[in-house]
């Protein structure tokens, strides 16, 4: 299996899978261990302070069970720093390497899945597992698949934020739609002064009980919803990005749409932007008094032009689709009998993925922001530009 490390300076490596370590038990390893997930970070300098509770801090936000809109499930996703830094938690450049035991194994739950293991589940990963590792497909959990990966990618993304807020860049991500419910525009101050206000994390507190209302409701038919979540990276400085393959949209992109259930990605005006006239849709120039540099009057760029960061807040939204495993029996095939079969509900699930998938969508964007940093600056330091570019 390919493709588990993002980012070229800055890079995070993820490993485990939902259940999976439970078929090890007769080996000598803690039953903990048995499910976790294991992070490594290559390419953070040494010297910063990387502290478990701050990485907890970040695991905490995506943490199941939280609320009635979340899965059941009981993970603690408790963070263990187990390499890469010394004394006062400063990392010493050797690789940072993060293990997040798994709390929350138990056979019922491999029995469940082993009951349906060749049903193919509507919407979730099991069809094209198969396909790709036929007879060795990880059938518990949905293996690489499940949304339990994502808590590694949180463990990366927190030690990103670390050095990020050094850099004075914040990204926050928010939820602004929940089964066609829609949240007015939500500003950068709205959706800090908001942040996790309420248990969906939506900025527009007249909404957020609508919605959570909505939820629950859809939950009690047993079925699942989508929506969208918002990030915003602010103080990302100009200039990162290449023009062509590697533009800083598509870097990004690459980070969000790794990320399961995520369908759909706009950056500024996104799609709005096919109906405006060119007068609408460019951004004008003006010179900032306080700064004398150039900023742009509106942001329906959301952020770049020519792939590369143009200084103004990052803006994207994503569309989540609704839980793929539902309480209502689906239409499915079984690939061992290969007969047609209903498929009744599996196993826990959340209700709607919107309060759990933001802190994964904060950390991706990070990583990506972070790894592009890193590669301006090895850029820069062989470029002489002149102050006068510098400086606009
Ligand atoms: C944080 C998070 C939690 C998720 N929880 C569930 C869940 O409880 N049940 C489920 O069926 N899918 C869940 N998913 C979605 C599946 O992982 C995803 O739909 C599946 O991997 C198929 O990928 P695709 O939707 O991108 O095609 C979750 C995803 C994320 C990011």
């Amino acid at each position: 299996m390919m493709g588990n490390t993002f980012g070229r300076l800055f890079r995070v490596t993820t490993c485990g899978e939902s259940y999976s370590g439970g078929f090890r038990k007769n080996l000598d390893i803690p039953k903990e261990l048995y499910g976790g997930l294991l992070t490594i970070v290559d390419g953070v300098p040494a010297g910063i302070k990387i502290r478990a509770e701050d990485i907890q801090a970040e695991l905490d936000k995506r943490k199941p069970g939280q609320s009635p809109l979340d899965s059941p499930r009981l993970e603690k996703d408790k963070a263990y720093i187990f390499s890469g830094v010394m004394e006062n938690d400063l990392t010493t450049g050797a690789p940072l390497g993060i293990v997040i035991p798994n709390n929350d194994i138990e056979d019922t739950h491999i029995e469940q899945y082993r009951q349906y293991k060749d049903l193919i589940r509507p919407g979730h990963a099991e069809y094209t597992f198969y396909k790709k590792y036929g007879q060795y497909s990880d059938w518990v959990g949905a293996g690489r698949a499940s949304g339990r990966e994502t808590v590694s990618r949180v463990a990366g993304g927190a030690v990103a934020k670390i050095i990020l807020d050094k850099m004075g860049i914040d990204v926050i991500g928010f939820i602004t739609e929940s089964h066609g419910i829609k949240a007015k525009p939500i500003s950068y101050h709205m959706a800090k002064e908001n942040y996790r206000k309420n248990e969906l994390n939506c900025p527009d507190l007249e909404m957020a009980p609508r919605m959570i209302e909505d939820i629950l409701e859809v939950r009690a038919n047993g079925e699942t919803c989508g929506g969208v979540v918002e990030v915003i990276a602010k103080g990302v400085p100009a200039g990162l990005g290449e023009p062509v393959f590697d533009k800083l949209e598509a870097t990004i992109a690459h980070a969000l749409m790794s990320i399961g259930a995520i369908k759909g990605i706009e950056f500024g005006s996104g799609f709005e932007l096919a109906n405006m006239l060119g007068s609408e849709s460019n951004d004008p120039a003006y010179l900032d008094e306080e700064s004398g540099r150039v900023r742009f009057k509106t942001n329906h760029a959301g952020g770049f032009l020519g792939g590369i960061s143009n200084g103004e807040e990052i803006r994207v939204r994503l569309a989540v689709k609704p839980t793929p495993t539902i309480s209502v029996a689906q239409d499915s095939v079984n690939v061992d009998t290969l007969k047609e079969e209903a498929l009744s509900p599996i196993t826990r699930r959340d209700a709607t993925i919107l309060p759990r998938i933001y802190p994964v969508c904060e950390a991706m964007i990070r990583i990506a922001i972070l790894d592009a940093i890193l590669m301006a600056k090895g850029y820069r330091a062989i470029i002489d530009i002149d102050e006068k570019w510098d400086n606009i």
